[in-house]
C-alpha cells in the first residue's frame, strides 16, 4: 500500500511519500516508451513509422488516459521514459524520442507534455495505488557535431546546468569495454553524429547538483522510484551516495551478461535489472535446443553473490534496447513460457508495452512501435490474459502467508532437458522450451516436500486440476503442446474465492493445453470484463 509507507518513511522531503525497496518488491512494472505508448484523448492520432526515429507524439496525458488498460493487465507500477528536455532536431540517429539525450535537467521534455500533465499522471497513478518509476540519465548530456567550436572543443551553452567544459571528463571514445575506467570516463555517442559529453560524476560539486535535481524531481512529481539508465557508465560509489541522498528505490540498468560484473552494482543500488540472466534466458526459450542449465547457473550465482539476492532485481523479457521476443521466435508456446519467467523469478516482474499485443519488432528502432497505430484494443487475447492471470496469481501467492517475497527461488532438477521447474511456494512454475509441436514432462519428487500425498493442485493458466500421487507423493505432469504450467494448491483458490471460475470464456481457449495457432484477437471490453476481477485480486 502506498500510504502505509508513510510510517517507515525517512523524511527526504516533506512532500514525497517515498516507496521503499520492500514496497517495490510486491509490485509488477509496465514499461512504456512515453513517445509511443499513447496519445491523450483528443490528441491527433496520426500513425507512426518507427523506422523514421522521429517523435510520434505520445504523451504523459496519453498514459494517464490509459491507466485502466495497464491496470487491467494487472500491473501496479509504470516505468516512463526520462522526463527532462532533450536535444532538439534531427541527428544521424534520428530524434531524441526515447528521452535519453539530455540537455536541460531543469525543464521537462515538452514533447511529452507540461510539468502539470506529469503531475497529473503521478496523481492519477497514486489514486489507483500504482507507483511511478522515472528513468534518469545521469552519465551524459547530448550535443550535435555542429556545436563543435574551431578549437575542437564544444559550445556547451545549450546545456543546463552544466554549460561549461569543466563539468565533463575530457573527450575520448570508449574502445575497450573491459577497461572500466574507459567505460566510466570516456564518451558514448559518436563524434560525427551525436556528441555525448560524459559528466564528471566524481566531482563533488557535480554530484551535489545531480542529487539536488533528483530530489527536486521526487518532490515536484511525487516519484516512487528511479530506473538508472546506463548505470555501468557511472561508478558504483557514485550510485551508493546518490541513492542514499535521494532516499527512494532505484534500479540500475546495467547491461552485462556477466553476473560477477553486476555484483558491485547490486551492492551499490537497491536493485538492478537481471540482465545477466536475460541473455541465457532468451537463448533458452528461443528453441528446443536452448540451454536451461545456463539459466540455472546464472540464477544460482546471482542469488549467492548479489547484495540482497535477487529480490529487488527486475526480471524482464523485452525492453526498448533489445529486439522483441516474438522477433526471436514465432512459436507462441515459447513466447508464453518466456513471458511466464519474470513471474516465477524472485525479483520484480517487468513487462514492456506491446508484449500483450505480441508485437514483433526487431532491434531499436523497430521495437518502439506506437500502440495507437496498432490499436490498444486489438491486443493478443492470450498474451493479455497471461499477464492478467500471472499478476493475479502472484498477488494470491504474496497474500498466502508463505513468505513468497522473501524465500529464494529453487529449481527442481528435471530429466527432460526441455523442462524447467521453478519452486516458489505456494507457486510452482513448470516451463518448457519443447515448442508447440512437442511435449514436455516434469516430475516433482515427494522428497522435495513441496506437496502432500493426494494434494489437489490447479494450473491457473488452464484451470486444469492435478492430484499428487496418493502412494508415492510424487507429482508427474506432462504438457502436450509445450505450454507453461503454473501450479498452486487448489485450496488457495477456496480461500480467495473462485480464481478460475472468474475466467469463463478465456480459459476455454486453453483448457486442453492446446497451442493457439491463429493470432487470437479480441476487444478490450469483451475480455477485460472477465479478467478484471482476477487482475485486482
Ligand atoms: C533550462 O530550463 C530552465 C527552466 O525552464 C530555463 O530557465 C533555462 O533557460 C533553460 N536553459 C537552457 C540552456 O535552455
Ligand atoms: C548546437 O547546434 C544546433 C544545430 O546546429 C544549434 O541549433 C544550436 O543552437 C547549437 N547550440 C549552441 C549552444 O551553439
Ligand atoms: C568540479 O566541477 C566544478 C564545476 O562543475 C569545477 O569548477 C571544478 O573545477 C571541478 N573540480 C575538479 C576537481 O575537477
Ligand atoms: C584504461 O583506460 C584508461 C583511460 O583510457 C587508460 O588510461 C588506462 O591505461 C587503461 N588501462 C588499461 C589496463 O588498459
Ligand atoms: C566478468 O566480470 C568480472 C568482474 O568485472 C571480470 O573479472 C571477468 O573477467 C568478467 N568475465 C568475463 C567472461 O568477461
Ligand atoms: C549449457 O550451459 C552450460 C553452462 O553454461 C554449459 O556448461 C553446457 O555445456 C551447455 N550445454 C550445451 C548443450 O550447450
Ligand atoms: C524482426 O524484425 C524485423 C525488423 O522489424 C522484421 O523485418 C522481421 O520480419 C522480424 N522477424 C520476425 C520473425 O518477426
Ligand atoms: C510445428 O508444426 C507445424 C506444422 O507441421 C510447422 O509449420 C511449425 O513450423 C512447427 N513449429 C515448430 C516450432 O517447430
Amino acid at each position: 500500500m502506498l500510504f502505509s509507507s508513510i510510517l517507515s518513511l525517512s523524511l527526504v522531503t516533506p512532500f514525497a511519500l517515498a516507496a521503499t525497496a520492500a514496497d517495490w518488491r510486491s509490485r509488477s512494472i509496465y514499461q512504456v516508451v512515453t513517445d509511443r505508448f499513447a496519445k491523450g484523448k483528443g490528441e491527433d492520432d496520426t500513425t507512426c513509422d518507427s523506422s523514421q526515429r522521429k517523435y510520434c507524439g505520445g504523451t504523459w496525458q496519453g498514459i494517464t488516459d490509459n491507466l485502466d488498460y495497464i491496470q487491467q493487465l494487472g500491473f501496479d507500477a509504470v516505468w516512463i521514459s526520462p522526463v527532462v528536455a532533450n536535444l532538439e532536431g534531427e541527428t544521424d540517429y534520428g530524434e531524441a524520442y526515447l528521452g535519453r539525450w539530455t540537455q536541460n535537467i531543469s525543464h521537462v521534455n515538452e514533447h511529452f507534455g507540461s510539468g502539470d500533465s506529469l503531475k497529473e499522471l503521478s496523481a492519477a497513478l497514486h489514486k489507483r495505488d500504482m507507483y511511478l518509476m522515472v528513468e534518469l540519465v545521469v552519465n551524459n548530456f547530448a550535443l550535435l557535431p555542429q556545436n563543435q567550436t574551431e578549437d575542437g572543443s564544444y559550445d556547451y551553452s545549450s546545456l543546463a546546468p552544466f554549460n561549461y567544459a569543466d563539468a565533463f571528463h575530457p573527450e575520448c571514445p570508449i574502445k575497450d569495454y573491459s577497461n572500466q575506467t574507459e567505460v566510466e570516463e570516456c564518451w558514448l555517442g559518436n563524434s560525427k553524429k551525436l556528441i555525448m559529453p560524459d559528466l564528471d560524476t566524481g566531482n563533488s560539486s557535480n554530484f551535489r547538483i545531480m542529487k539536488d535535481w533528483a530530489k527536486d524531481l521526487i518532490a515536484q512529481f511525487d516519484v516512487d522510484g528511479f530506473m538508472l539508465s546506463g548505470a555501468k557508465h557511472v561508478s558504483p560509489a557514485f550510485w551508493t551516495d546518490f541513492v542514499g541522498a535521494t532516499g527512494i528505490f532505484a534500479m540500475g540498468d546495467v547491461l552485462t551478461d556477466n553476473v560477477t560484473y553486476a555484483v558491485d552494482y547490486s551492492k551499490a543500488l537497491p536493485g538492478i535489472l537481471d540482465y545477466p540472466t536475460w541473455f541465457p534466458l532468451i537463448d533458452a526459450f528461443s528453441s528446443s535446443d536452448g540451454n536451461f542449465t545456463a539459466v540455472v547457473n546464472s540464477i544460482e550465482h546471482s542469488k549467492e553473490l548479489y547484495g540482497v539476492g535477487l529480490y529487488t532485481s527486475g526480471s524482464f523479457i523485452e525492453n526498448p534496447d533489445q529486439r522483441r521476443f516474438p522477433n526471436v521466435t514465432t512459436d507462441e508456446s515459447l513466447i508464453l513460457n518466456a513471458m511466464t519467467w519474470p513471474f516465477v523469478h524472485n525479483g520484480i516482474p517487468i513487462a514492456y508495452y506491446g508484449q500483450e499485443h505480441g508485437l514483433y519488432g526487431g532491434a531499436s528502432p523497430e521495437n518502439h512501435e506506437s500502440l495507437w497505430s496498432i490499436g490498444h484494443n486489438t491486443y493478443h487475447a492470450q498474451y493479455a490474459q497471461h499477464f492478467a492471470t500471472l499478476n493475479g496469481v502472484r498477488h494470491l501467492a504474496i497474500d498466502s502467508g508463505k513468505n513468497f517475497l522473501t524465500a529464494p527461488m529453487e529449481f527442481v532438477p528435471q530429466v527432460d532437458k526441455n523442462a524447467l521447474a521453478v519452486s516458489r511456494p505456494p507457486l510452482l512454475g513448470l516451463l518448457t522450451n519443447a515448442g508447440s509441436n512437442s511435449s514436455a514432462q516434469w516430475t516433482i519428487p515427494a522428497d522435495t516436500g513441496l506437496f502432500q500425498k493426494g494434494e489437489s493442485l490447479v494450473d491457473v493458466l488452464t484451470c486444469n486440476y492435478f492430484e499428487v500421487d496418493q502412494t508415492s507423493g510424487d507429482l508427474a505432469i506432462q504438457s502436450d503442446s509445450g505450454m507453461p504450467i503454473v501450479i498452486i494448491p487448489s485450496k488457495l483458490l477456496d480461500v480467495e474465492g473462485k480464481f478460475c471460475s472468474a475466467l469463463p470464456t478465456l480459459h476455454t481457449a486453453v483448457t486442453n493445453n492446446s497451442p493457439v495457432s491463429v493470432r487470437n484477437v479480441n476487444t478490450l471490453s469483451s475480455i477485460f470484463a472477465s479478467i478484471l476481477a482476477l487482475a485486482l485480486i
